[in-house]
């Protein structure tokens, strides 16, 4: 497969160099190999010594601290109260960087900071030895930073291999079975330990028959997949079935308040950690989308999430339990039931229930991953409660990979929302960020004074599959990079994080090639949403695989995503005065905000209210006219972007700028598709022409 953001040239400046790594540790010794090989590409000097050992003319130095010398600051730093993890040494992912004159030291209390500080210095280059003298310490914003996958062992006869899946096959199984040869889970993990990624849940939240044995008789897969992982510092995780106790354990029962079930799952997570020291834990999708849960028995998601989480407490295993629990069969007829708000209402009575090992993992809006959502209310609502932010690194609704669409804008934005703005007190409001990593002062709520607890992190689901380019679109890779780093530092600029991505991606290239890229992508997420579904409407795409227009073709279904366009406006009443209510979801002021359609943000605003085609925006247009100019738009930008590129493809990789053509075809095919269904529908219903008398069909 493609070297994607690590290929040799990448290791050029460490490679010519004197290195020395001292220390001891499985990762220190994935440190010295990869060092090793550098070196002995690039013509530098490479010596294993011990730590404390003179290293007079080494030119970079990668070193455990000795043991009573940590480096300064290196612990995080975590608010006081309860929750707040153990001062765990041997997990303490933190490093220093020093340069003098020129020399690097890396200094890490652990082997797995020393991993990273490796690649630090990768990214950095050239420019990690050049410049002034400097002495930082670098930590990440959480030690939980995940990818979930949604791979099936047995491919499923409408999901495939990989649900949801834009690059082929699994990278894990193929048709039934762990494969064979893992080398590409090996390069993978490598990727992803080059971002910071340190946990992976290796199978679909959706667990069929054949997954939920991984977590008894298959389980030996499972173990040579973790060691596969092992070597870079990242613990596995299993999704598992509620229902496991009935379907794999032969009990009339998985009622999470019986006896015999809590056992059963006792011995489960005996059994897994007996063969898996490191395992992660289990993630659970219960009593959502058709999966088993807690409610068939009349019990609360705290019962349930809790039975496991006393499972695996003896572990220090956790439980990722998911919020995204609605009612996916409801009567399109009833104006009453607004899915919106179904996780706060599920969720946010349950604050303070969840043992210290659940973290509550919630998508970052109310409905689905959609190109524009509001912040899930929820994220702010349960400050007794771990919480994790989940992204879709695939792009399910962004795309599907045909398309090139940096989610790395939409994703700073994200996590630099702040409930509570503007700041009320000392230490400013907290930002999504915060609350999902427990980050010192900042993640106090100011509306309860509460201290939200420390570290739910992040979860996401991965984009990658046995293609040749891991993610379909090569460009996709930048989604994975960034999804890494701003795991470890959620206040990265996106475009920082692409330019990281070309450097090390395109090493050596001219200039022409980071200036392309940063012309396809920088915009790429709102200009996929000017194409798309309007004014933070959602939806609209073809039910079943989500790809392309079709307005109404959730409209009088059962899923709850409707958009109630008819002949005068568009749009959802979620308002407490007329609507569903889901605005006072909301804390102050943002509850207000989205309340009034004075102050109601322009690109949500059919996320919230139903308007007339010719209610004026703050932007000063009608909508219909919005609609009109940002489809005509959205069309014209990907055409920009297909000629940007055209001066760097014959740059690249002749099979690289194959790849990118065949999906720029395609992606200017689908967005004149989604711009004339979307103009000509609504000019339809309206019978409003476009000011600019452009052709609707
Ligand atoms: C979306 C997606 C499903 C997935 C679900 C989930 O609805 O279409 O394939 O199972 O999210 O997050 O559980």
């Amino acid at each position: 497969p493609h070297a994607a953001w690590l290929p040799d040239d990448a290791f050029a400046a460490i490679g010519s160099r004197r290195v020395v790594v001292a220390g001891d540790g499985a990762l220190t010794g994935t440190v010295a190999e990869e060092v090793a090989a550098a070196t002995a590409r690039f013509g530098g000097a490479f010596s294993r010594l011990e730590v404390g050992d003179g290293v007079a003319d080494a030119e970079l130095v990668l070193t455990l601290a000795p043991a009573e010398a940590a480096p300064a600051g290196a612990a995080p730093a975590a608010p006081a109260g309860a929750g707040t993890p153990p001062d765990d040494a041997d997990a303490d992912e933190s490093f220093r960087f020093t340069r003098e004159s020129g020399a690097v030291v890396v200094q890490a209390r652990a082997d797995a900071g020393l991993l990273h500080g490796l690649f630090h210095v990768v990214r950095l280059g050239e420019a990690a030895f050049a410049g002034p003298d400097t002495d930082e310490t670098h930590a990440p914003a959480t030690d939980l930073r995940m990818l979930d996958h949604w791979d099936n062992v047995d491919a499923h006869p409408t999901m495939g291999q990989v649900e949801r899946g834009y690059s082929g096959g699994s990278i894990f199984y193929d048709n039934g079975f762990v494969r064979a040869d893992l080398s590409r889970v090996e390069r993978y993990a490598r990727l992803l330990a080059a971002v910071g990624i340190n946990r992976v849940a290796i199978n679909n939240v959706n667990v069929h028959e054949h997954e939920a044995q991984l977590l008894t008789d298959d389980l030996g897969d499972v173990v040579r997949i973790a060691a596969v992982f092992r070597r870079w510092g990242i613990r596995v995780h299993l999704s598992v079935s509620f229902a496991s106790p009935i379907t794999l354990g032969g009990l009339s029962t998985s009622d999470p308040l019986d006896q015999d079930v809590a056992h059963w799952w006792v011995r489960a997570a005996a059994r897994v950690w007996e063969a898996i020291p490191d395992f992660g834990g289990f993630v659970v999708k219960a009593d959502s989308e058709g999966q088993p849960g807690p409610f068939a028995y009349g019990r609360s998601h705290a019962d349930g999430a809790n039975m496991l989480a006393a499972a695996v407490e003896p572990y220090d295993g956790l439980i990722h339990w998911r919020a995204f629990v609605y009612d996916h069969r409801q009567d399109w007829r009833d104006r009453s039931t607004d899915r919106a708000r179904a996780a706060f209402d599920h969720f946010q009575p349950l604050d303070g229930t969840f043992s210290d090992n659940v973290i509550v993992q919630v998508k970052y809006g109310p409905l689905d991953f959609q190109v524009r959502e509001p912040i899930s209310p929820v994220v702010a609502a349960m400050p007794r409660t771990r919480i994790a932010l989940e992204l879709q690194v695939t792009q399910e609704y962004t795309g599907q990979q045909r398309h090139a669409v940096y989610l790395g804008p939409q994703w700073s934005q994200i996590l630099g929302f702040r409930f509570w703005e503007p700041a009320d007190r000392d230490g400013g409001s907290p930002t999504v960020a915060d609350l999902a990593t427990g980050r010192g002062k900042a993640a106090a709520d100011p509306g309860t004074g509460t201290w939200h607890k420390p570290a739910g992190g992040f979860a996401a689901v991965s984009n990658v599959g046995d293609d040749e380019f891991w993610t379909g679109h090569p460009f996709a890779q930048a989604n994975l990079y960034a999804y890494g780093r701003l795991c470890w530092d959620p206040t990265l600029d996106p475009t920082a994080v692409l330019d990281e991505w070309v450097g090390l991606t395109f090493p050596g290239t001219p200039d022409a090639v980071r200036q392309a890229a940063h012309a396809v992508l920088d915009r790429s997420w709102e200009t996929y949403e000017q194409y798309t579904a309007p004014l933070g409407v959602g939806f609209m795409v073809r039910p079943g695989h989500h790809y392309g227009p079709d307005v109404d073709g959730y409209e009088y279904t059962p899923w709850g995503t409707y958009h109630f366009a008819d002949r005068d406006g568009i749009g959802v009443d979620r308002t407490v005065r007329t609507g569903t209510g889901y605005a006072g979801q909301y804390p102050a002021p943002w509850s207000a905000t989205y309340e009034s359609l004075s102050t109601c943000p322009d690109e949500l605003l059919l996320f919230f209210h139903h308007v007339p085609y010719t209610h004026v925006l703050h932007s000063g247009k009608t909508v219909i006219q919005h609609i009109y100019d940002t489809h005509f738009e959205g069309v014209e930008r990907v055409e920009a972007m297909i000629d940007a590129w055209s001066a760097a493809s014959t740059l690249v990789d002749p099979r690289l700028s194959e790849r990118v053509a065949e999906r720029f075809a395609e992606q200017l095919r689908s967005a004149a598709e989604w711009r004339d269904q979307i103009n000509t529908y609504f000019f339809r219903k309206s019978g409003i022409p476009d000011q600019q008398g452009r052709r609707i069909y």
